[in-house]
């Protein structure tokens, strides 16, 4: 079988990992997660995270960067050649078909939440951010969003930026865009949690951050972490994988992981540090909601010397950080559209746009005209976000790790990986066993369906893992053939 000649690669040796970190780092980070560690109580769900980072997050992140460079193209494309160098199952395409859905559905409502930091940006200047309450300044928000013109115009700009840069390709843009920018944004948020430590309740915070109370584990708080795992490091949405493909030979893939997981995670934790202790000290709730960055920084940025020149800073820059997550959600559709339907750039990002500004109009009307319109308790909003962070990119996670650890022929991503020994034996072991099991725990916990007690249950889950191991080490032939569908 002869391997795909890569068409694009990443200019230089930094390409991956600058378009990588561009694409973790954004919204998820800075919006994301703040707001839902403020809503699940803490400590707890940030150890939760990073657990589900280590463990799953890591894992995957190798195996979709291993897959991609093995195809070289988009998650469909890409699979269904590594599948079928081991004569495997076409059917397993589906796995990128979902995933470029992901990535795409993402994309529909994170246009709303990019508008509002583009839309602060400008408030920044014009001096509608000067009011001096957490009150005021929710009003403020609130106002912002009850308007759909205000809002979906921001929306509709970030779509048509994002399309735009994405028709023209993306290697070029990214590389030099995050280049400068993401060093940009880490310095302003150490800054941040400079002016944090000084001014506001930084014990609060960094107690409410990093304190753990075992109570606050529910099986819904786990999902949320797991779910802000695949969210954050742009796993099982096309995204990694598709980028992962530009990656050229000889790359380690597992130094390049780490890099990003590491930066990606520094930027949430210097996010937390800097938003929770300006929340404690303003009286405001931390679970505020989608809302909380943006009603509790800017009567930080008012209290600061330079405050408006920074925050008009600081929110540009992470206007900047989501377009370059926003661009990696969209990458995958239009390289599939681009490589399997010879469609050009520039049509595929304007057909997929079309639909795009479509499904995204519902999104930003969910704040106003149908603010009512509440299936089951969420708005379409809740929903888009609900249904792929917690369902669709976990799903696809187990896929994705099911397919590398069970239905190819171990030697293909060995030589992708290309790792000491012992790194390869561990990464198996993880996408095996570890990473899988620890998935379906956590979606038949939420389901309800592990009554037993939270303490007992890490003893049934070690024991489950260690069975895994056993049985499928024995089983491991047949199953390889049933999934290779032969
Ligand atoms: N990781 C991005 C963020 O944290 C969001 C994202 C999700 C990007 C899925 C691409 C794909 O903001």
């Amino acid at each position: 079988m002869t391997r795909e000649k890569p068409k694009n690669l990443w200019l230089s040796r930094w390409g991956f990992i600058l378009a990588a970190t561009g694409s973790a780092v954004g919204l998820g980070n800075i919006w994301k997660f703040p707001y839902i560690t403020g809503e699940y109580g803490g400590g707890a769900f940030v150890l939760m995270y990073l657990a589900c980072i280590l463990a799953i997050g890591i894992p995957v992140m190798m195996t979709e960067i291993a897959v991609g460079r093995r195809g070289r193209g988009s998650p469909i494309d890409a699979i269904g050649r590594v599948v079928h160098e081991n004569n495997g199952n076409p059917l397993w395409k589906a796995v990128g078909g979902m995933a470029m859905l992901s990535g795409f559905l993402i994309l529909c409502f994170y246009v709303v939440v990019a508008g509002w930091a583009f839309a602060y940006t400008w408030k920044m200047l014009d001096g509608s951010l000067a009011a001096t309450s957490v009150e005021a300044l929710g009003g403020v928000f609130e106002a912002h969003n009850a308007n759909p013109w205000q809002l979906g115009g921001w929306s509709v700009l970030v779509a048509l930026l994002t399309l735009w840069i994405v028709a023209k390709g993306v290697q070029q843009g990214i590389e030099n865009a995050v280049r400068w920018m993401m060093p940009g944004l880490a310095l302003m948020l150490v800054a941040l949690v400079g002016y944090a430590f000084t001014s506001g309740s930084f014990d609060a915070g960094f107690a409410f951050l990093f304190h753990f109370d075992a109570s606050k584990i529910t099986g819904e708080a786990l999902l949320a972490a797991l779910g802000h795992a695949f969210f954050t490091l742009s796993l099982a949405s096309g995204a990694i994988l598709t980028y992962g493909s530009y990656v050229p030979d000889g790359q380690s893939i597992a130094r390049t992981t780490f890099m990003v997981a590491i930066c990606d995670t520094l930027v949430a934790l210097l996010a937390g540090l800097a938003i929770f202790p300006i929340i404690f000290a303003n009286g405001m709730s931390p679970s505020a909601g989608p809302g909380l960055i943006f009603m509790s920084l800017p009567l930080a940025f008012q209290q600061m010397p330079f405050g408006t020149a920074f925050g008009v800073l600081f929110f540009a820059m992470v206007s900047i950080a989501a377009l370059t997550s926003a661009i990696s959600m969209i990458e995958a559709t239009v390289a599939y559209l681009n490589e399997q339907h010879g469609i050009s750039r520039l049509h595929a990002a304007i057909g997929a746009g079309a639909v795009l500004l479509v499904i995204s109009l519902l999104a930003m009307l969910s704040f106003n005209l149908l603010a009512g319109w509440t299936p089951l308790g969420k708005n379409f909003f809740d929903w888009l976000d609900y249904l792929t962070s917690r369902w669709m990119m976990p799903l696809g996670g187990i896929f994705m790790v099911v397919l590398a650890g069970y239905a190819l022929r171990c030697d293909i991503l060995r030589e992708e990986l290309n790792l000491p020994p012992t790194g390869y034996a561990l990464w198996l072991f993880m996408v095996r066993y570890v990473s899988p099991v620890l998935i379906l725990v956590v979606f038949l916990n939420a389901l309800g369906w592990l009554l037993f007690d939270p303490v007992q249950r890490w003893y049934w889950i070690a024991g489950a893992i260690g069975l895994l191991a056993v049985a499928g080490e024995l089983l491991r032939p047949r199953v390889t053939s049933v999934l290779i569908g032969r």
